[in-house]
């Protein structure tokens, strides 16, 4: 299994103080920052608006950390280009979001720098992404939800982790990264099952000491 990657998830942050955020979450021990990029847009995708490219380019004014950019968005491919210039470190789009044009999404977000990722929501089967890791130009990650996007602090759904074991299964070495409802509950689940990626929001930013989370969570994934 790939090495653990945990990710806080800056949608749980005081957005007020979002870079000496991003800094306590590093020095808590954080691999990565989670940035959620959602865009109501007549509710296309999800039912919230959080931050954009603005914010991604004055958060990377402050801190080198590898920021995890997951688009909720309903055209992905219109936020590469900002989002890349912006100094995202990887680009993760929904699977349902980009069923016609995926292999060109790949093809932009790599030819910016960044890791291409492919999320899927709970009710998407498994087998909508293989197609995107078994072609030539495969994603580099697969992010499984685990709670409905939209919003921080929703109930882990288990039944997701069948989709995590048929990946694992048949992809030994990708970077699978679950997202909502993970903590020190629930990280068990996320873990056995095959996860190395661990997005975490409420847990991290709720806890009177988000360093204990995070290396218990490292631990977990790392047995
Ligand atoms: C939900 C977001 C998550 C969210 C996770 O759509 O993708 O990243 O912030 O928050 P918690 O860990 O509180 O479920
Ligand atoms: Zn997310």
């Amino acid at each position: 299994m790939p090495i653990a990657k945990i990710a806080p998830s800056m949608l749980s942050s005081d957005f007020a103080n979002l870079a000496s955020e991003a800094d306590r979450m590093m020095q808590c021990g954080a691999d990565w920052l989670h940035m959620d990029i959602m865009e109501w847009m007549g509710r296309h995708f999800v039912p919230n608006l959080t931050i954009g490219a603005p914010v991604i380019q004055s958060l990377r004014k402050h801190s080198k950390a590898y920021l995890d950019c997951h688009l909720m968005v309903t055209n992905p491919l219109d936020y590469v280009e900002p989002i890349g210039k912006a100094g995202a470190s990887g680009f993760t789009f929904h699977v349902e979001a980009s069923k016609d044009n995926w292999q060109e999404l790949v093809q932009q977000i790599k030819s910016r720098g960044m890791k291409p990722g492919v999320a899927l929501k709970p009710g998407t089967p498994v087998e909508e992404v293989y197609p995107l890791l078994d072609g030539e130009n495969p994603v580099e990650l697969v992010l499984v939800m685990t709670v409905e996007p939209g919003f921080g602090g929703q109930k882990f759904m288990p039944e997701t982790m069948e989709k995590v074991r048929d990946l694992r299964k048949k992809y030994p070495s990708l970077d699978i990264e679950v997202d909502g409802g993970l903590g020190p509950l629930t990280i068990d689940a996320a873990a056995s099952a095959g996860a190395n990626c661990i997005v975490a929001g409420s847990s991290v930013f709720g806890a009177p000491e988000p360093a204990q989370v995070i290396s218990l969570m490292r631990k977990s994934v790392e047995v």
